[in-house]
Order: C-alpha cells, then sequence, then structure tokens
C-alpha cells in the first residue's frame, strides 16, 4: 500500500531539505518543473549549494529544445530560463524516442558535472513520458545512472504506481509522493511548440555562420564522412541511374551512401545493386542537411554548443554551421541531430533516425 502523498508545500520544503540527488518523476503536466523550482529557490535561500539537472528534451528550460542541461542556483529566480547553462548534453530531438541512449548518457555526464563542481542538492527535472515500455526503460536507465538518494513522485491518482514499484528494481532510493495541486494546468501541444520555438530562437539571437572543416572534427550519428568515398564514376552511374546528380557518396559498414541533389528515379535502383553488389543502398536528399540541429562537443564531451548546419561543402568538404559559438577551434566531434528548425525557432522537419 502507497504512502500517503505528500501536500504541495510539504514536498518543497522536503525536496529543499533533501541532499544528494532526488529525481522527479511524474505524468505530463503535474508540476514536475514547477516544484522542481520552487524547491530549488528555497534550498538557494537557505544558502545552499543547489542545482537541477533538466533532462527533458521538449519542454526543456535548461538549455535549448534537444539538449539536456544543468544549472546552479545562486540565488532564487522567476524562471530557469534566466539562468545560463552550466553544461549541455546534445540529443538533437525534441522526443527521447529512437535517441535513448544519448539521452542516458547525456543525463550520466551532467549528474557527473554536478558533483565535481560541489553542488549537495541536484534536482532531476524528467519528461512527463511515464507510459509504455520504452519509458519505463528510459526512466528506469536514467535512475541507474543518476543513483539517486530520494525519488519524487508527483501524481494525480496512481498513474506513477506501476513505474514506482519498477524503480525499486535498480534503487533502493525511497520513494516521496507528492499530489498533484488541483490548480495545476495542461499545456497544449500548440503552447509547447510555441514555447520550444522561443527558447530556440532566443539561443540563435547572436549565433553567425562558421565553418567546420569536415577533418577537424568525426561525424557521429550520420553517414557522411564517415566511410570511404565513391569514385567519381561510382558517382556518375548512380547520377545517371537516379537521375539526378549524386553530390556525394559513401560506402560505410552500415551500407552504401548517396547524397541526391534532386528528386530521384527508384528504377535506377536495380542499376545501383549491380554496382554495389548486395549492400544496403540508402539514398539522402541533401536537403535534410539544411537547418539540421548539431551538437558541437570538445575534447572529452565538454563545452557543449549548438548549431543548425546550413549546408555540406563536399567539394572543399566542410560544414557551415550557424552558431552562437564564438569559435569551433576546439571542436573535436558533430552529433547529427534529427530535428530541422529555423533559426526563428519554426520546426521543419523531425527526422527518423536512419534518416541519415
Ligand atoms: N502548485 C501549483 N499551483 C498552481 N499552478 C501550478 C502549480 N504547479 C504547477 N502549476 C502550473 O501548472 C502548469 C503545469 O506545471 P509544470 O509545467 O510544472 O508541469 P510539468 O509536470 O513539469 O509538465 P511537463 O510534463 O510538461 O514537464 C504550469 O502552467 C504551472 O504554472
Ligand atoms: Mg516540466
Amino acid at each position: 500500500m502507497a504512502d500517503q502523498p505528500l501536500a504541495w508545500d510539504d514536498a518543497v520544503a522536503a525536496l529543499a531539505g533533501a541532499s544528494g540527488v532526488v529525481v522527479l518523476l511524474g505524468a505530463t503536466d503535474v508540476g514536475k518543473t514547477t516544484l522542481t523550482l520552487q524547491a530549488a529557490n528555497e534550498a538557494a535561500r537557505a544558502g545552499r549549494r543547489v542545482a537541477i539537472l533538466d533532462t527533458d528534451l521538449g519542454q526543456s528550460e535548461i538549455g535549448p529544445p534537444g539538449t539536456l542541461g544543468v544549472v546552479r542556483l545562486e540565488a532564487p529566480v522567476a524562471t530557469l530560463g534566466e539562468l545560463k547553462p552550466r553544461a549541455l548534453a546534445f540529443v538533437g530531438a525534441t522526443s527521447p524516442f529512437g535517441h535513448l541512449l544519448p539521452v542516458v548518457q547525456g543525463t550520466r555526464r551532467l549528474v557527473c558535472h554536478a558533483w565535481e563542481r560541489g553542488d549537495e542538492l541536484v534536482l532531476v527535472d524528467t519528461s512527463g513520458v511515464v507510459g509504455g515500455r520504452l519509458a519505463e526503460k528510459l526512466k528506469l536507465a536514467k535512475l541507474a545512472v543518476l543513483d539517486p538518494a530520494l525519488i519524487v513522485v508527483v501524481q494525480r491518482d496512481r498513474e506513477c504506481e506501476r513505474l514506482a514499484a519498477l524503480a525499486a528494481g535498480v534503487t533502493d532510493a525511497p520513494i516521496l509522493r507528492v499530489q498533484c495541486p488541483a490548480e495545476v494546468r495542461a499545456k497544449s501541444p500548440a503552447y509547447r511548440r510555441l514555447r520550444r520555438s522561443i527558447r530556440m530562437r532566443r539561443h540563435f539571437e547572436q549565433a553567425r555562420v562558421l565553418d567546420l572543416n569536415a577533418a577537424q572534427a568525426r561525424v557521429l550519428d550520420a553517414w557522411i564522412y564517415t566511410g570511404v568515398a565513391l569514385t567519381a564514376r561510382q558517382l556518375q552511374t548512380a547520377s545517371q541511374a537516379l537521375g539526378t546528380p549524386i553530390l556525394h557518396g559513401e560506402t560505410t559498414p552500415d551500407g552504401v551512401f548517396l547524397c541526391a541533389e534532386g528528386r530521384i528515379d527508384k528504377r535506377g535502383f536495380v542499376t545501383l545493386q549491380e554496382e554495389f553488389g548486395r549492400k544496403r543502398v540508402v539514398v539522402t536528399p541533401a536537403s535534410l542537411f539544411g537547418s539540421l540541429m548539431v551538437g558541437l562537443v570538445g575534447p572529452g564531451g565538454q563545452g557543449v554548443e549548438i548549431g543548425l548546419l546550413q549546408a555540406v561543402n563536399f567539394e572543399r568538404a566542410f560544414f557551415s554551421i550557424l552558431t552562437p559559438a564564438r569559435s569551433l577551434a576546439e571542436v573535436v566531434q558533430l552529433q547529427f541531430g534529427r530535428l530541422r528548425v529555423r533559426p526563428d525557432g519554426a520546426e521543419i522537419a523531425h527526422l527518423r533516425p536512419g534518416d541519415l
């Protein structure tokens, strides 16, 4: 039998006085972020070293959408958005599905960051995806890498009891149940989209286009510059077969990849099978590389900044990237995201993991 849930004000006081990593779980629109902020403000007021780790990709409060972020509160704040993130982790999508590993990996890196900086309380805010087996696997993996001292479950009814029971399989942290207040309001999909676009636009306000040499940074999670380039003859064969210029192509351990300038004639795949044997052939339209969210990562996973890929110059092997970063000199890894978005925050497309 579950314990009686705590009322809101008691929960704020309990969280503000806790130590170590505290993870908040709950369905969408139950007040997780509000509780996190109120507890952090109270802890900051009491002079405690408190950090917030935001692992919500879509309704992210710290850093732009598609990233995880961590901040230290030096003093109480009205909104988390006014704080500059102390560190970011890149995922490049607004939903964790299809990106579970980077989410878990980023969560781990940022909680370690908070520990190294000596935060005594780390409040971890999470997304409201709690139902279904993927959500359960994600939440359990997060708990495993966070190794929390306390789990807080905010719920209206008993919708998180299954997750709370599963949590016992990965951690012996106690679970504090909190009653979702009646005043909490649901955020509509349009409102969520608007908030994402505002946060994205703000992030790119001071951005400019910088070039990154392909030889300088390893690409992660896309095929370009990861394999062996096709020969001019192979590109010509592919261009003729598909009826549009093939700007670039590579053979990687995952198959043969081609970047097409225009619409392709699918009948040409028969010719490609003759050319490339039984290998899987994937064609990526060049347009998919435009306005694509990318992560710029420094040595050891440090100094993460984000960018919007403007274009790939295949002739001279460099990327043009719109970014608020002042320099790309330290970038060692270029992580490809799956969100195509304009710098004003308007989302163009959410690509699937296999699209690039
Ligand atoms: N204790 C409260 N009293 C009144 N309103 C509240 C309270 N807590 C939250 N709200 C309001 O309810 C809405 C949802 O709250 P919040 O965004 O904190 O929920 P969430 O669980 O973090 O949602 P999400 O799943 O999107 O992350 C917000 O508009 C917030 O201002
Ligand atoms: Mg929230």
